[in-house]
């Protein structure tokens, strides 16, 4: 090595530690769709490790008695005043009602960090497989239709009768979090990690979340033979 070499090394800034996150305990988490088992789960485990959740439905009222029924302080809305009063919005509605919703909420989610985790999948006699959306991936179509929001990808493989089950301490998995910018990614990555047991791990551009959504038919494969709620780990990380 130069001096010159020594001396370029130098002025380079330290390398930013990948796990060193940041504080996202104050920080409003809103579910769309959170009546659902997917949106219940994340919720109560969200609500659990001390974060502040407005659960969100086409109906209020749906909302207020999901909400009711969770307890932990957590409350209820309808999507659009949950998206209005969250910081963090994630999206757990169908993939049939993805579009439909996000277009409705462009307004209400402008400036906010938006984290889908739906996984457009079809379902026949052969079982579960992935669905091509036109954008790419879901995350991909929500980033389409909401330019003025922060939107990332995370929570696809979780399995929600884990998440919902009192009896379960911590959820033993990694989450793939995606998105464009290092800055939100580490905040997902970090709401994640809230969660006893998981971890949040950056896995990609959202140009590479159809992957991701899609290995969920792998999933439902392996949880049918082996009667099981299986989660992943990346290794070596
Ligand atoms: N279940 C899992 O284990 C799991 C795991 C990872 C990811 N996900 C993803 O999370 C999402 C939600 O899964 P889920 O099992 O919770 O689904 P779900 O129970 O079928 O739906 C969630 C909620 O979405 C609302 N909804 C239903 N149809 C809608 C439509 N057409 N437009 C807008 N909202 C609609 C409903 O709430 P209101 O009627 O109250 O509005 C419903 O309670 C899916 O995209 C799935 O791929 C699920």
């Amino acid at each position: 090595m130069t001096t010159s070499d020594v001396a370029q090394d130098a002025k380079k800034a330290p390398l930013k530690d990948p796990w060193e996150l940041p504080d996202v305990s104050g920080l409003v988490v809103g579910v769309l769709g959170g009546t659902g088992d997917q949106g219940r789960g994340l919720a109560y485990r969200l609500a659990k490790a001390g974060q502040q959740v407005i659960i969100g439905s086409r109906a209020a009222e749906r909302a207020q008695a999901a909400a009711g029924e969770l307890g932990l302080g957590i409350e209820g809305a309808d999507n659009a005043e949950c998206a209005r009063r969250s910081d963090i919005v994630i999206v757990a509605v169908p993939w049939d009602g993805h579009a439909k919703t996000l277009e409705a909420l462009r307004e209400e989610l402008a400036g906010k960090l938006v984290v889908d985790c739906v996984n457009p999948l079809g379902f026949d006699k052969q079982g579960a497989y992935a669905l091509k959306p036109e954008e790419g991936s879901a995350a991909e179509q929500a980033a389409a239709l909401l330019p003025d929001s922060r939107v990332t990808a995370a929570f696809h493989h979780l399995s929600a009768v884990l998440l919902q089950d009192p009896e379960i301490e911590a959820i033993d998995t990694d989450v793939m979090v995606l998105g464009e910018k290092r800055a939100d990614t580490d905040v997902v990555q970090a709401l994640a990690g809230r969660i006893p047991g998981m971890r949040g791990v950056f896995a990609g551009r959202l140009r590479n979340a159809h992957q991701v959504e899609s290995l969920v038919a792998n999933l439902i494969s392996v949880n049918r033979r082996y009667k099981a709620h299986a989660g992943l780990r990346v290794t070596d990380v």
